[in-house]
């Protein structure tokens, strides 16, 4: 059984007016609770791996566990994809892996350079026929090694329009990540964010067919906050995304949405909530099985969110 090519799934998203949910995986618990929840929902699914969660649990295993996920769930598309590659070797590395798509994430080098950075990587990939994700802007938050902006100047750096006309026709790259105020990590904002709808809606109509993607996508959802927080947890009061932006965000030109806090806090929360209650436990499946049904169930209500639910066959 074979992956499904991660443009095929922007193309449809982009014409059926959804996003695929772009989820990171770091081990077989949280690949599991997200392929549950495709599976339940009959969602298509891009699984993005981090050079963090590459240098984590190694290429082998992450593919293996991805393999068999692909095996048994042949009715849904899967799509892999590597979620901020630094330079053209480490994309060069994962093309050669076999991931359906990269992304090449030179956002903090000047626009040229951007712009040689990306192409590098595109003349490459495509030559294997592999897409790539590329980044114009800045976001906020940090997410592993990947720092940015500070949360309070994020609309600052949201992506120019013009210039996203001019990297899109220079670079070729088949998406692009653009800055419409979201942030990475579980610290985004003080009060509820406001998305700019319109950056979206103007780079949307002035690339016409073109697909965007979304990052920082993650709400940084109360009801974990709180499990982790009541069991001896320390999560500053922060907000993310609001699920009614993500919604409303997945109708416009944005078709890949990027989530990964949402899974750690779901899977954290989980397990603090047993060892808490049941501190005699010592089974590891006693406490990450429950984490793993948390992220099922998170991830089922993303995909509804997202408007992919009940969209896999077309994107086979
Ligand atoms: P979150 O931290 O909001 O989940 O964003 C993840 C992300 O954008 C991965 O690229």
């Amino acid at each position: 059984m074979a992956l499904t090519g991660t443009k095929k799934m922007l193309e449809m998203a982009y014409k059926n007016g959804y996003a695929i949910g772009a989820f990171n995986v770091n081990n077989m618990e949280i690949t599991q609770g997200i392929i549950a929840a495709v599976a339940e929902e009959k969602a298509p699914l891009i699984l993005q791996v981090s050079r963090g969660a590459r240098a984590y649990a190694s290429i082998g295993y992450l593919k293996a566990i991805i393999n068999v996920a692909v095996e048994e769930n042949p009715e849904i598309p899967i799509a892999i994809h590597l979620d901020h590659g630094d330079s053209f070797e480490t994309c060069k590395q994962f093309v050669d892996d076999g991931f359906t798509s990269v992304m090449i994430d030179a956002s903090k080098q000047a626009f040229d350079e951007n712009v040689r950075v990306s192409r590098e990587v595109v003349e490459y990939a495509h030559a294997r026929d592999v897409c790539v994700e590329a980044e114009l802007g800045q976001l906020g938050g940090i997410e592993e090694d990947v720092g940015g902006v500070s949360a309070d100047d994020v609309s600052k750096y949201l992506t120019d329009p013009d210039q996203a006309v001019e990297f899109v026709e220079k670079t070729r790259c088949d998406s692009l990540a653009v800055a419409c105020g979201t942030s990475h990590g579980a610290f985004k904002f003080k009060s509820e964010p406001k998305l700019a709808f319109d950056v979206i809606e103007e780079i949307g109509r002035r690339l016409p067919g073109f697909p965007l993607v979304m990052h920082g996508s993650s709400s940084v959802l109360q009801e974990f906050k709180d499990l982790i927080n009541n069991y001896g947890g320390d999560m500053p009061d922060a907000m993310g995304v609001p699920e009614s932006a993500i919604a409303r965000a997945s109708k416009m030109a944005i078709c890949k949405v990027n989530i990964d806090t949402d899974l750690r806090m779901a899977l954290t929360a989980k397990i603090r909530e047993v060892f808490a209650k049941e501190p005699a436990e010592f089974d590891p499946r006693k406490y990450l099985g429950p984490g793993r049904e948390a992220i099922k169930d998170m991830v089922k209500h993303k995909l509804q969110i997202l408007g992919c639910a009940g969209k896999a066959s077309e994107c086979m």
